[in-house]
């Protein structure tokens, strides 16, 4: 499907550093349809993208199949290189290039019940889901997670929609203060669990699940903020088995971004360490996993390696490309 051309035709904050859009096809015709989940990725002046996790608050069957809008929840980075102040500067009128949505998220299509986990501004895809899950009459817990109530945004509307099923957690409330294990441990061994949030949380939620018993498929997660350098970061080589090329990885860049410089053919999407797209084997040498997907074992085995965030602990990774 072509990129799409959206009007903004709403904003406003529902909070310090969150800024919440509205979108409308230019033309005015409906929008192509979504589940929940489901992200956007909008382009930025400098030819870049980013992603953006959908809204929806409509708790009705086909809310979301040919929508009028798309709604959007960002938040201020405070370093950000471009990603988060454009969209903090789009004014009603402006106009922005996206992506049809795509889905590497989605809902499980079981009646077990649901545990939905939220931290910060990783709540967006979670709405939907709650909606949805509502929708379709199906039992869940939404727990949502901040540092404090006055920076999470959509309590009021969460509220409303979710009634029961939510609990928010803020750091600042200390008897509200989130327990991911009894969470996790409090779970029925069928339920499934959702979570959105930084990688910190993601990691724990997987960590406690594992322990806990649960497979892999019934743990589905989303990362919410993009990989930065780590300071310490070296140069490291890179090299082609199919080709013996060998390329430097600067500190500020990823394998990805060097290899696809250099017109290596690569798969890969989120760009974030959480889609395992572009995993690859690793032949020769030793990974730095920063991805969320790989357990423990797997990251100790040290055969595999997610290249779009993941970098090197020896001076030389040969990969199987
Ligand atoms: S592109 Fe998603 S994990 Fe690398």
């Amino acid at each position: 499907m072509s990129e799409l051309r959206l009007k903004v035709i709403g904003t406003h904050a529902p909070c310090a550093q969150i800024r919440a859009l509205t979108l409308a096809a230019e033309d005015g015709d409906p929008l192509p349809g979504y589940s929940a989940g489901a992200h956007i990725r909008v382009k930025l002046p400098d030819a870049s993208d980013r992603h953006y996790s959908l809204i929806n608050w409509i708790a009705e069957p086909g809310a979301t199949s040919a929508p009028a809008t798309y709604r959007l929840g960002v938040r201020l980075e405070e370093d950000s290189k471009g990603g988060s102040r454009h969209m903090h500067s789009l004014r009603e009128g402006d106009i922005v290039t996206v992506a049809p949505p795509k889905n590497d998220f989605a809902l499980h299509d079981s009646p077990a019940p649901a545990l939905l986990i939220a931290g910060g501004i990783g709540v967006t895809p979670i709405i939907s889901m709650a909606a949805e899950l509502k929708a379709k009459g199906r039992p869940f817990a939404f727990h949502y997670c901040g540092r404090s109530r006055g920076l999470m945004a959509f309590t009021d509307e969460l509220e409303e929609l979710c009634e029961e099923a939510l609990t928010v957690h803020s750091d600042d409330e200390p008897d509200t203060c989130v327990d991911l294990k009894a969470l996790v441990g409090g779970a029925s061994a069928d339920s499934h669990i959702y979570v959105c949030g930084p990688r910190g949380m993601i990691e724990a939620v997987r960590e406690i699940a594992h322990a806990r018993g649960f497979a892999k498929d019934h743990v589905h997660f989303e990362l919410f903020d993009t990989p930065e350098a780590t300071t310490g970061d070296q140069s490291f080589e890179v090299e082609i088995s199919s080709t013996g090329q060998v390329f430097t990885v600067p500190p500020d860049k990823s394998i990805i971004e060097v290899l696809e410089a250099e017109g290596v053919d690569l798969v890969y999407d989120c760009q974030r360490g959480d889609c395992g797209i572009c995993q690859t084997a690793v032949l020769e040498g030793v990974p730095d996993h920063r991805d969320v997907i790989l357990t423990d074992e797997e990251r100790a085995a040290n055969d595999v390696m997610q290249i779009c965030v993941s970098r090197a602990k020896s001076a030389r990774l040969v990969l199987d490309l």
